[in-house]
């Protein structure tokens, strides 16, 4: 299913591509043929990932710092990754987030993670569309979304309400360009380890522990699992979904949302006793 030759000839810009999912996703992309431009805020970190890529797929993998907070910096990264591609595929995946009581959070804090998780994708994909549309070139928009991005959640409230209006921004343009022959689409991934992301929002063994397990398939999903659905939806193979969102996470959500879950923990002797007896 995935041969070698899957992403050949495809250029694909990856935000924060040099850690974690990111680098993870980019590296599974490589193997499939495709060429890598990755960004991010330290450029140590993209340098190695690059040096590193390239070092098993010489010429591959192309970088540049930027923070995507910073509309004049993705301007000037769109520029750069033009000159070396033009890419026909995006993913935002730079996101920033950590767990807290609502109530303690400064402006300061709510503006850090929006910055990062909203308005940084959201300048990404506006500088990126602007190109493909007056260079009338097909393109490909796959966000890192949540599945709380439709839930909610306590305790990651900006990140909740920025997740939101990523998966607005993919839903709306996918509508708005698809006549561009753009598409957009979103993944939702549960518990899919990092250190990045864990040391932030489960900073504690048993806090991970009961996140990574909380879903009926009992295990945390493994990188080359994300990685491989994202190449499915990079491929053409997938070249009719648009303006959806796929979610990966062992069927975390609705099992935490589903009604009588809370039955789970019932033993056999239990659902005997309760069973409803005739006459
Ligand atoms: C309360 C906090 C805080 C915390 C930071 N702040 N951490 N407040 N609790 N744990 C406050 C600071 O006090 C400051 O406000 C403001 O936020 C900005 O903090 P800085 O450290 O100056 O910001 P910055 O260096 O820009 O860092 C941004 C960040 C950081 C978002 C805070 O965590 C980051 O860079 N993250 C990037 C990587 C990341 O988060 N990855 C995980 C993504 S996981 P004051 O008022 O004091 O100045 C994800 C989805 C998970 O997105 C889904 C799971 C299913």
């Amino acid at each position: 299913m995935f041969s070698p030759d899957l992403l050949k000839g495809k250029s694909v810009l990856i935000t924060g591509g040099g850690t974690g999912l990111g680098r993870a996703i980019g590296e599974r992309f490589v193997e499939l043929g495709a060429q890598l431009f990755i960004c991010g805020r330290r450029r140590n970190v993209l340098e190695e990932a690059a040096g590193a890529i390239n070092a098993k797929h010489p010429n591959r993998v192309a970088w540049h710092v930027c923070d995507i907070r910073d509309p004049a910096a993705v301007e000037a990264m769109a520029e750069a990754v033009w000159q070396w591609g033009p890419p026909d595929t995006l993913v935002n995946n730079a996101a920033g987030n950590f767990i807290a009581r609502t109530e303690t959070l400064s402006a300061r804090a709510m503006d850090a993670v929006l910055g990062i998780t909203l308005h940084g994708p959201a300048y990404v994909t506006l500088a990126l569309g602007k190109k493909w549309i007056a260079a009338k070139r097909p393109a490909l928009v796959i966000s890192i979304a949540t599945t709380y991005a439709w839930t909610g959640s306590p305790y990651v409230v900006p990140s909740a309400m920025a997740k939101a209006g990523v998966v607005a921004m993919t839903r709306s343009l996918a509508a708005e360009w698809g006549r561009h022959g753009i598409r957009l689409n979103a993944v939702a991934p549960g518990a899919f380890p990092t250190p990045g992301a864990w040391e932030r929002l489960l900073p504690r063994p048993d806090l991970a522990h009961h996140f990574e397990t909380q879903n009926p398939l009992g295990r945390p999903g493994r990188h080359e699992e994300l990685a491989n659905l994202m190449s499915y939806l990079a491929s053409d193979m997938a070249g009719y979904i648009n303006g959806d969102v796929i979610t990966i996470d062992g069927g975390r959500w609705v099992q935490n949302a589903a009604t009588f879950s809370y039955l789970d923990n019932l033993s056999d002797a239990e659902w005997n006793s309760i069973r409803p007896r005739k006459g």
